[in-house]
């Protein structure tokens, strides 16, 4: 299914929705980002702002995008705060921000909807000030392999999202073309995974 048209459609219950990646991805960002403070922060692919209401607490100024208005609906109610702001954008087109802006810049579960990593790491490249990072978290794509993707419930059928595998050379090369460095990798399974592939894979990518 069209991806703007399934996220407007999904906004109603992604946020009540058993969802283990979308958890899983909640405690990973906060381990990796608690006790850091950031003056400017752009947030990609915000969703519901279930991420944002972090980044709230760790910026002086954050700015987040997304291309579904209904989404982005939520997620204003979510988060309030006056240093917050929303904006939708799709981020396949060029980022509407200035040259080395953002201090961090974050990005969960949002790149298995986008087919051109080499734009996004391009952009992120351009925006970030020197010394900032890039922080990555997405679908392991050892899970894509089996079959998981973006679903959600509507009545009894199960509607997919289209998305895109990405491998995790992928990323990686993505990010050397653009003169972003690996800080940090790691491989994350849910408590309820063992056994089974991992459920994320998760950069943070540096800009020298
Ligand atoms: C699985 S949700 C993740 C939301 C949030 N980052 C989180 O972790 O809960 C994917 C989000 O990416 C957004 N998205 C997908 N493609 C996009 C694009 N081209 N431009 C902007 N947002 C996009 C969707 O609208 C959706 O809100």
């Amino acid at each position: 299914m069209n991806i703007q048209d399934a996220y407007n459609e999904w906004s109603q219950l992604y946020d009540s929705n058993v969802n283990r990646t979308r958890d899983l991805d909640a405690e990973v960002t906060r381990l990796l980002l608690k006790g850091q403070r950031f003056p400017s922060i752009l947030e990609i692919g915000c969703g519901t702002g279930k991420n944002t209401e972090f980044l709230a607490t760790l910026g002086d100024a954050v700015l987040a995008f997304d291309f579904s208005e209904k989404m982005l609906a939520k997620a204003r109610q979510k988060v309030t705060a006056s240093h917050v702001r929303f904006e939708q954008a799709d981020i396949t087109q060029p980022w509407n921000c200035a040259d080395d802006s953002f201090d961090l810049i974050t990005c969960n579960l949002v790149l298995e909807h986008i087919e051109n990593l080499d734009h996004i790491f391009a952009q992120a490249a351009r925006t970030l000030r020197s010394g900032g990072q890039f922080l990555l978290n997405e679908l392991h794509p050892f899970k894509q392999y089996g079959g998981t993707k973006a679903r959600f419930e509507r009545g009894a059928e199960i509607v997919e999202v289209d998305v895109f595998i990405h491998h995790i050379s992928e990323f990686i090369h993505a990010a050397e073309k653009n003169g972003l460095k690996v800080l940090k990798f790691d491989e994350v399974w849910h408590a309820e995974d063992a056994g089974k592939p991992p459920r994320l894979a998760s950069f943070v990518f540096g800009k020298d």
